[in-house]
């Protein structure tokens, strides 16, 4: 295996962009990320786009050869990948194994999703729920994750008001980020004062429904080098998969695919999260975001809640996480999350983050969820240089 580097991003602004077709999202962020990486064109390989539905919102199948023939990249080897919400890090993954096994040097990792196109979004999005046993009884995401968050609150006595902290928290983030859907602050009265979308999650306990992309280039680090870039490394790649409905886990307040996928990438990287100096997590509902923090054992089981209240998870706090503003704020265009938690990533390391700047991070770490947990990719980057 080959050290791979990321050596470029590129992103949409992410919101209801209603005149934007879904072949511009991608065509916007794959231009920003070649110019970005200073890369011809011509230089680019292979490319993977996560995406979870298009053929659902857009009715647009046969994505990878449309996106890349569109964004100017015509003739590159193209696969989209699919893993619901997480097919953004499905993508990063498979162009991370593509240019450390050797196969390619420049390859790109891409994510979209055009969400507002006039498609149900509730309903596309449930197709990654299980259809006979969840969403046949009508179950859709909120009422999955706002189960997840009566058993939290059962178990560990979690509350409304540590719900209210992260949403708190990831909008004071997002508010410092150009691209985010809502770069706006908010109090925790609006939160749970919010209309209810399922108890105990109110609007402002859900991510919203989001049209954007998000792209990066990966190379080996040899290459990087010769380029005169800043080395910002691929150092653990974990990918797991669960079972996709709630009922066949033995534990509600627990989502065990964060952490099995975690396992993998910090056995690579031969690091604990103690190593770790900010996080970006899939908050698709403030409650995912206090369970994920728990799994990658950055708080002990239970503790998530205390930790967002007591501000450990704030910019300025101990642990950062979602400095981007997370799903909450900055939007969530299901299959360009995973790739735009890695530009994320890139941002803080290369300390291009602007009023959100942690102070010189060295290791960060994105960890991307499909459906309510049905499976999860983790990525560990450092810069090195
Ligand atoms: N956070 C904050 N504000 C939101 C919001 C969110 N998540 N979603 C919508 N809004 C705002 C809109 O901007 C709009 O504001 P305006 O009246 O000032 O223009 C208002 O709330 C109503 O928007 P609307 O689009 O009508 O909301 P909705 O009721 O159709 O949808 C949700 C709200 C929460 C149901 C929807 O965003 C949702 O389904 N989110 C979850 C998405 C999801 O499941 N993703 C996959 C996770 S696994």
């Amino acid at each position: 295996m080959r050290d791979v580097a990321v050596i470029g991003y590129g992103l949409t602004k992410f919101g209801e962009l209603w005149p934007v077709p879904l072949r511009d999202l991608f065509a916007e962020a794959a231009k920003a990320c070649l110019t970005d990486a200073g890369i011809d064109r011509e230089k680019l390989q292979s490319a993977y786009i996560g995406c979870m539905t298009s053929g659902l919102f857009n009715a647009q199948e046969h994505l990878a050869s449309i996106l890349t023939d569109y964004a100017g990249l015509g003739g590159v080897a193209a696969t989209r990948v699919e893993s619901a919400c997480a097919s953004g890090g499905a993508a990063f993954r498979a162009a991370y194994l593509e240019v450390a096994s050797g196969a390619s040097d420049f390859v790109m990792a891409g994510g979209v999703e055009k969400m507002n196109d006039g498609a149900d979004a509730t309903f596309c999005l449930s197709t990654a729920a299980d259809q006979e046993y969840e969403v046949f009884h009508g179950v859709t995401f909120p009422g999955l994750y706002a189960m997840i968050a009566h058993a939290h609150m059962h178990k560990y006595g979690t509350t409304p008001e540590q719900l209210a902290a992260v949403a708190v928290k990831n909008h004071v983030n997002g508010a410092k980020n150009p691209y985010a859907q809502f770069p706006v602050e908010i109090t925790e009265q609006t939160v749970l004062g919010a209309v209810r979308v399922a108890e105990p999650l109110g609007l402002f306990d859900c991510s919203p429904v989001t049209d954007g992309a998000a792209c990066v280039m990966l190379c080996p680090v040899d290459v990087a080098k010769e380029l005169g870039k800043p080395i910002i490394k691929v150092i653990g790649s974990g990918q797991a998969t669960d079972s996709i409905a709630l009922h066949d886990r033995t534990d509600f307040a627990a989502i065990p695919v964060v952490k099995r996928a975690a396992e993998r990438a910090f056995a690579q990287a031969g690091l604990t999260i103690d190593d770790v100096d900010f996080c970006e997590v899939h908050d698709c509902f403030t409650i995912a975001e206090i369970v994920c923090t728990e799994e990658l054992g950055l708080f002990p089981r239970g503790q998530g809640g205390p930790a967002a209240v007591e501000g450990l998870t704030a910019l300025d706090g101990k642990h950062p996480v979602n400095t981007s503003g997370g799903l909450k704020s900055k939007g969530h265009p299901v299959g360009a999350t995973g790739v735009a938690q890695i530009c994320e990533l890139v941002q803080q390391l290369s300390g291009r983050a602007g009023d959100r700047q942690l102070k010189s991070p060295r290791i960060g770490l994105a960890q991307n969820m499909g459906g309510s947990g049905g499976s999860s990719t983790v990525h560990i980057l450092e810069v090195v240089s």
